[in-house]
């Protein structure tokens, strides 16, 4: 099965698994979601999720809720009040104890907002992104107030780091976050704590977040090439 198959499959899976109508749901960022995001189009027009309210993660998001009639509202909603039921997100790494590196479509500050406001946080991935140790195939995302660039990028390499600035590819210069701050892609040589290695990064002046993610997951979904999601809960 390609690559596009598996994760349009694996969306499909959880919406069908994980979504009962009322609830308020956060949808979070990448390919995997699209996919996601297209199958409760197609619930909708079947008339499920009539009294669903869902809070989108990235202009990305926005823009696929719009095109598929997907009304969507914002965190600060009254309605939603803060508060989410289930957040559905993608994932660049997911080790052995579920912690993650998000941050691949740089939204990691609205993800891990979002998913700490839920009160279950599933993923879904293919298998590739099953890592023994978290920086094993992807750099770790950090989100820079830009003020704060040269300082912070010195703060990482005493950290023994290595950082690229992430650049954009249709305009000249870094990408720009929705918040207006600058992305540096970090690794390390030796693997790391993720729960120290988070809060070491964002405890330097300037970092907004950073792409580690140790916030509880609930359920895993994966999928594989032989067309199985295995979904795995907590
Ligand atoms: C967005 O910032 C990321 O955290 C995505 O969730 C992650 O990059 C997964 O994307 P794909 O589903 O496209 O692999």
């Amino acid at each position: 099965m390609e690559k596009s198959e598996i994760k349009k499959k694996t969306g499909i899976e959880v919406v069908n698994a994980l979504i009962k109508d009322g609830m308020k749901i956060g949808l979070g960022t990448g390919s995997t979601m699209l996919h996601a995001i297209r199958w409760i189009k197609e619930r909708i027009k079947q008339g499920d999720f009539t009294n669903t309210l869902f809070v989108p993660t990235s202009l990305q998001t926005e823009l696929e809720c719009y095109n598929s009639d997907i009304p969507f509202r914002s965190l600060t909603d009254p309605e939603i009040d803060g508060r989410l039921d289930l957040t559905i997100d993608g994932a660049d790494e997911i080790d052995p104890g579920w912690n993650l590196i998000k941050g691949g479509g740089g939204a990691l500050v609205v993800e891990k907002i979002t998913g700490s406001c839920s009160s279950h946080y599933a993923i879904i991935a293919d298998h590739l992104k099953l890592v023994n140790y978290l920086g094993e195939t992807f750099p770790i995302p950090v989100e820079v107030f830009p003020f704060a660039l040269i300082p912070v990028s010195k703060a990482l390499e005493s950290l023994g780091a290595r950082y690229t600035v992430r650049m954009a590819e249709k305009i000249a210069g870094p990408v720009i976050t929705k918040q207006g701050n600058i992305l540096l892609d970090v690794s390390f040589k030796e693997s790391f704590s993720p729960g120290e290695m988070e809060k070491t990064i964002n405890a330097i002046p300037g970092v907004v977040d950073n792409g580690i993610f140790t916030l509880k997951v609930t359920d895993l979904f994966i999928g594989y090439p032989n067309g199985k999601v295995e979904h795995l809960s907590k």
